[in-house]
């Protein structure tokens, strides 16, 4: 698959996530979809609960279905979210998509018309700390 087809797929699984958010508390819909370096494709959506810290965003949902497949490192992440305002990872997210990501790691902020601004890691969480602050390294 070329890069722009992957790119329509990965807004077409984020679009289709964002609708099955469950968002009863804040009605604000968020959808995640994740390409792997592998090659792979994965989403989330946002689900929120009664006792509402207990709710999770969409990235968390997709890094949680990504991670049961087997794999572990985030080539493209795309987000989006109704509204005119960007719809940017919140900190504890920025944090989640580090831990997978590495320097070519690309954050898309989208809107459901399409791409409205890509991000490296670096810019999105500059200074971060990660695995290899633990002597770990990102092996799939
Ligand atoms: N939300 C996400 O799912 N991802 C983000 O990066 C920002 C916020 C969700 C959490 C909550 O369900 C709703 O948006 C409003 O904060």
């Amino acid at each position: 698959m070329n890069n722009v087809n992957q790119s329509e797929k990965l807004i077409e699984l984020a679009k289709n996530a964002m609708s099955k958010a469950y968002v009863p508390y804040s009605h604000f819909q968020v959808g995640a979809a994740i390409l792997t370096k592998s090659g792979q494709f994965y989403s989330g959506c946002n689900v929120e609960n009664a006792a509402y810290p207990e709710g999770t965003c969409a990235e968390a949902g997709a890094i949680a279905a990504m991670v049961l497949a087997g794999n572990t490192q985030i080539k493209d992440i795309y987000v989006m979210g109704h509204g005119d305002a960007l719809v940017t990872p919140c900190g504890g997210c920025r944090q989640k998509i580090r831990e997978f990501s590495s320097a070519e790691t690309m954050i898309h902020i989208c809107g459901s018309e399409g791409v409205r601004k890509s991000l490296t890691m670096n810019e999105l969480l500059p200074f971060s700390f990660g695995p290899e602050n633990l002597g770990q390294q990102n092996r799939e």
